[in-house]
């Protein structure tokens, strides 16, 4: 039986994550925490304590006390955020990992991690189409070093010391249960929210920006399917290629127009644009297709679709 830690379980991934892995593994094996409270379908439903990554005496305490077998740590400072206090968020994203990592080469009960890596990764020098698995990685922002050095760490884990973490470049992830956390792709959330709320949107990248998404029903899948992979199957120990859709701000809007004819968008580009401009417009995953059997279920019509939908929903169990 697993014992399963989250690390980050209140933020966009880890609040949808724990439900999922709680689902397959049983409420009371999946131990959620976070810096800060999770929402109340997290703290309702399993184990959830306030703990901070990067208080190596009190993780350790935490994961021999629980027996955990298997960690995911998703607890990150993202792009946008990141450029805001570089320094305090590599100090984060790295430390983070490496506590982790190092947890894990020391505790034998811990079989297996999973930690996110990100579009981020790759640069203005990346061939922006189709982005290949290996290709030039030169980010040009702290977020993308962090993830850049943080895959290269996993890599060394692994082959050093046989630590089985795996990993994922996660696109843009769309999702209505929890806000996004201050990254670059935050509009295709935010996006779904004003559209609902008051039916107009000031996107802060321009138009014409193509940029790698997914839906998150279908990055948690993904990440579950990874993780439950036979270790022969996993080639890539630094991190997985994973695309899903690729659109662009007007591209979204004219979707969402055809549920909502009177919704606006207006365009006024702000500091996260030039991020934008140096990520893939879209990735080539398929040796995650051809390793572990990465699916994609949601094309952007079905998730336009499906955002609107959850938003209304939440809106209206909100009033
Ligand atoms: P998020 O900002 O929504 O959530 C991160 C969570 O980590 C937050 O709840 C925060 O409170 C918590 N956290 C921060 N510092 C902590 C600390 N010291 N100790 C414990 N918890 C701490 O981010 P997310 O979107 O859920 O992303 C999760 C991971 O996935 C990150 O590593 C991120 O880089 C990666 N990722 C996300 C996306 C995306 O589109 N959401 C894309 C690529 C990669
Ligand atoms: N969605 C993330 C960000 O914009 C990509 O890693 O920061």
């Amino acid at each position: 039986m697993e014992r399963i830690m989250v690390i980050g379980a209140a933020g966009q991934i880890g609040s949808e994550l724990t439900l999922a892995l709680r689902k397959l593994h049983g409420a009371e094996n999946v131990f959620a925490t976070d810096l800060k409270e999770a929402p109340p379908e997290v703290v309702g439903n399993g184990p959830f304590q306030v703990l901070d990554v990067m208080d190596d005496k009190r993780l350790i305490h935490f994961v021999i006390r629980h027996k955990i077998t298997q960690i995911y740590h998703l607890a990150a400072v993202l792009s946008g955020n990141a450029e805001k206090l570089p320094i305090q968020a590599w100090e984060i994203n790295m430390q983070s990992l490496l506590n982790i990592l190092d947890l894990a080469r020391e505790v034998e009960d811990i079989k297996k991690v999973f930690w996110p890596s990100s579009i981020a990764v790759f640069g203005g020098t990346t061939p922006h189409k189709n982005t290949p698995q290996l290709t030039v990685t030169e980010p040009s922002t702290v977020y993308g070093i962090s993830k850049l050095a943080g895959e290269r760490w996993c890599r060394y884990f692994y082959s050093r010391y046989g630590v089985d973490v795996r990993s994922i470049r996660y696109p843009g992830l769309i999702s209505y249960k929890t806000e996004a956390g201050g990254g670059t792709t935050d509009y295709a959330v935010e996006i779904f929210y004003e559209a609902v709320r008051n039916g107009k949107y000031e996107c802060f990248l321009k138009e014409d920006t193509a940029l790698p998404m997914m839906f998150m029903e279908d990055a948690i899948n993904a990440t579950i399917q990874l993780m439950e992979a036979p270790a022969e199957k996993i080639t890539i120990r630094s991190a997985y290629n994973m695309g899903g859709l690729s659109f662009t701000p007007a591209q979204l809007a004219e979707k969402i127009k055809k549920h909502e004819p009177d919704f606006k968008i207006t365009y006024k580009p702000d500091f996260r644009q030039p991020i934008a401009e140096s990520w893939p417009q879209s990735i080539d995953d398929s040796i995650a297709k051809k390793d572990w059997g990465l699916t994609v279920n949601y094309d952007l019509s079905k998730m336009t679709a499906a955002m609107l939908q959850g938003v209304r929903d939440k809106f209206s169990m909100n009033m």
